[in-house]
């Protein structure tokens, strides 16, 4: 399937890994498979030293506590001004850990701010995403990530998705026949997350993906960045989770694919040194959405939720 610029978006294989988690969730039966997922992580370059242990000791925690993950996703917005610098930068510090092959990265408004999604890939190397789509199909679902950016418009950060795309959502949808299909992307869908009913705090112009959307049989999760506030929303056969900023709220989010059910769920750091140093950060961006981590948490609800997968796939 080519999009409007005559590239591909069929996806890739990719080489599964072996060590699912065995940890329990809350529903029963066996875990399949885990995603650990953080957003509008907004790495700059800046003059002093405190700025860059926010990210390094983030980055360190993100890969380092908890359960290891099969994939770890960013939502966008990895770097502030988008340079080769600050992509250079950011992923000198993911490669440290040395699970390059399992760090996914779609791109957000801030990180096309200078070239293209395939330039700063040529920077960054996050395959199986290519141009800033990219499917990873497997037994246990289908993980389908969307370039939702416009490049080079900083006046217009609000979202979009090209017939391409919609109809590559279209096919994946059809053929999971009631396996889960997780959708990875920076913007939320019109009128559903938090703040997701202002213009250029959601996609514009996404009647057609909608149109798509409404057709899926389920379970179909949407999972997005760009508003700096978590917030969970169900609609009919999806569930729309988005996410804090990691500046706002040092944070991440936790998938698990079990038998019956997807779940996710919320790590909020809770750290007060971590909290002072994101603050240190954010004082240096004038223009950032700054949003209280007391606002950004969002409520009870907000913090996770399970999404049982009907019996036509079990
Ligand atoms: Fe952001």
């Amino acid at each position: 399937m080519l999009d409007e610029r005559g590239k591909n978006l069929d996806c890739p294989a990719l080489p599964r890994h072996g060590n699912f988690i065995t940890s329990r969730i809350s529903r029963g039966g066996a875990d399949k498979m885990r995603i650990r997922i953080m957003t509008d992580f907004h790495y700059a370059l800046h003059a002093g030293q405190a700025e860059d242990l926010f990210y390094k000791e983030y980055i360190k925690r993100f890969f380092g506590e908890g359960p290891e993950a099969d994939y770890y996703v960013s939502l966008g917005d990895l770097t502030q001004n988008g340079t080769e610098r600050e992509y250079r930068g950011a992923f000198g510090m993911i490669d440290s850990f040395g699970i390059r092959d399992r760090f996914l990265h779609v791109p957000g408004n801030h990180d096309l701010l200078q070239v293209d999604a395939g330039q700063t890939e040529r920077w960054g190397s996050t395959p199986p995403v290519s141009e800033g789509n990219g499917c990873v199909d497997t037994d246990a679902a289908t993980l389908l990530f969307l370039n939702t950016c416009q490049t080079g418009k900083p006046l217009d950060w609000g979202g979009r998705i090209g017939q391409a795309q919609t109809e590559l959502l279209r096919s994946k949808l059809s053929a999971a026949k009631g396996k889960p299909v997780l959708v990875f992307a920076h913007h939320p869908l019109p009128d559903t997350t938090a703040l997701s009913d202002t213009t250029m705090m959601r996609i514009e112009e996404a009647s057609p993906l909608i149109g798509v959307m409404n057709e899926a049989a389920g379970p179909c999760l949407w999972f997005n960045g760009h508003n700096h506030i978590h917030s969970i929303v169900r609609k009919d056969s999806w569930t729309f989770v988005q996410t804090a900023s990691v500046l706002c709220l040092p944070c991440w989010r936790e998938i698990v694919i079990a038998d019956d059910a997807v779940t996710v769920g919320t790590t909020n750091l809770n750290d007060a040194q971590l909290d002072e140093l994101a603050g240190q950060s954010m004082d240096r961006f004038p223009s950032f959405h700054r949003v209280p981590p007391e606002k950004a948490a969002g409520t009870a609800a907000d913090q996770s939720t399970d999404v049982p997968i009907g019996k036509r796939y079990k």
